[in-house]
């Protein structure tokens, strides 16, 4: 039998009015909002004022509230909040992937220790249903590796500057205008996005927890004409992918890059905000998710089923992180990249790799293909990376 649940929700904005939409929408969800915790007493709402308040022991204190719904755009206040519910013993369910990625070992933790449940679908791809997925059917040795376009306004700039013909820049004014893009974009546009949903994935695909320093991470915000020019002319197109992929039975290779993808690669059918996930395993071959990533009732579509899930006693057992204590992220090994770079500092890179099959150089620029072992590629990166770009050929 479900239990019954009474909501505390904190935020009311893209996604907690989707989710105060879907969740009247609804009608075997026997769930209700009793409070709603927002920042700005003066903003207009869509719903009565009665409805709101300011300050978050209205929610944390009310013994009556038993699951907290947390949907702020405020990862530091987000955790503040997460932390004191779930120490009440209430369950929680988030949205907020930067505080998950940050935070986890404690969170983690705190699930333990309090018996209670805390999920996130919506944390990663929005309305895909890929964490429940990793966590209950792909329970097992065979899961090989797990790529996806999990950042909408990131994808949403490629798109455009492959389809369109928009240049870079153009592409990212477009994404700000539709409100796609943050009007500080680097969060999205450095992969920072896209990794913390990586760190989140690793978790759930291979039970590696991380810190987000140590999970590198290569973003679309210094692509170059060079490169672009070299995809249009080989028929590619360029994504930006969170990668993670069993090495050997030690190690996993994990990072966030573009990538150079085929017209025949299913990641080339994923346009504007739209975000795939591709998973190998050893048996089933290849499968693909995808769907909106983003946007108000998608990404409340799933918060309402992690509520829904919450309301059979549903959470995450975690069980791979117990079985992974062997299982470490790959440090060495070889990539194929295009690397773009000031021709005048061609010489200088050259030693960074082991082979080099192509180089091109204009006055101003100069690419290299070739190979590059990852200790390398993060090297050069560290130092030179408003500088240069790297597009992923395929990892070696
Ligand atoms: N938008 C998406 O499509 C999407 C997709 C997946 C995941 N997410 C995640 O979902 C979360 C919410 O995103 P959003 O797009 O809905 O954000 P948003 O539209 O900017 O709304 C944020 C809400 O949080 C409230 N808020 C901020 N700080 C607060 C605090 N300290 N205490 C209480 N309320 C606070 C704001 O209050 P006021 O209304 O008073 O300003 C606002 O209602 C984020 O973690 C985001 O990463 C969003």
């Amino acid at each position: 039998m479900s239990k019954k649940l009474t909501i505390g929700l904190f935020g009311y904005g893209v996604v907690g009015t989707g989710l105060y939409d879907v969740l009247h929408k609804s009608k075997t969800v026997d769930a209700t909002i009793k409070k709603i915790v927002v920042k700005h007493k003066d903003k207009p709402r869509n719903i009565s004022s009665e409805h709101f308040h300011y300050d978050k022991n209205e929610i944390l204190q009310d013994e009556e509230i038993n699951l907290v719904v947390e949907l702020i755009d405020d990862a530091d206040a987000a955790f503040e909040i997460v932390k004191t519910a779930l120490e009440k013993g209430k369950a929680v369910v988030s949205a907020n992937k930067k505080m998950i990625a940050e935070h986890f070992e404690e969170l983690y933790e705190l699930q333990k220790k309090h018996q209670v449940p805390f999920l996130y679908e919506a944390a990663v791809c929005g309305s895909i249903p890929i964490i429940r997925n990793l966590e209950e059917y792909y329970n097992n040795d065979f899961l090989q590796s797990i790529q996806g376009i999990v950042n909408g306004s990131t994808n949403y700039i490629l798109t455009k500057t492959f389809q369109d013909n928009l240049s870079y820049e153009e592409a990212l004014k477009e994404a700000q205008e539709k409100g796609y893009a943050e009007s500080n974009p680097i969060l999205d546009t450095g992969g920072f996005d896209a990794r913390s949903k990586l760190q989140i994935l690793l978790t759930h695909s291979f039970g590696i927890t991380t810190k987000p320093e140590e999970v590198f991470n290569v973003g679309i915000q210094n692509l170059g004409d060079l490169e672009i020019k070299y995809a249009k002319e080989k028929n590619l197109q360029i994504k930006l992918l969170a990668y993670a992929q069993k090495r050997n039975e030690e190690e996993v290779i994990a990072l966030v890059i573009p990538k150079f993808v085929k017209s025949t690669d299913t990641f080339s059918t994923v346009s504007d905000v739209f975000n795939g996930v591709k998973v190998q395993t050893a048996f089933a071959d290849k499968q693909f998710f995808y769907g909106r990533g983003a946007g108000s009732l998608p990404t409340a579509s799933a918060v309402l089923s992690d509520i829904s899930a919450i309301a059979y006693d549903y959470r995450y057992e975690y069980k791979k992180i117990a079985n992974s204590e062997n299982l470490k992220l790959a440090q060495d090994f070889p990539l194929k990249v295009l690397f773009r770079h000031k021709a005048k500092d061609s010489q200088n890179f050259e030693n960074y790799f082991e082979e080099i099959e192509e180089f091109y150089g204009n006055r101003e620029d100069a690419y290299f293909v070739g190979s590059i072992r990852f200790q390398q590629l993060k090297d050069v990166f560290t130092k030179h990376q408003d500088e240069v770009s790297f597009v992923l050929i395929d990892i070696l």
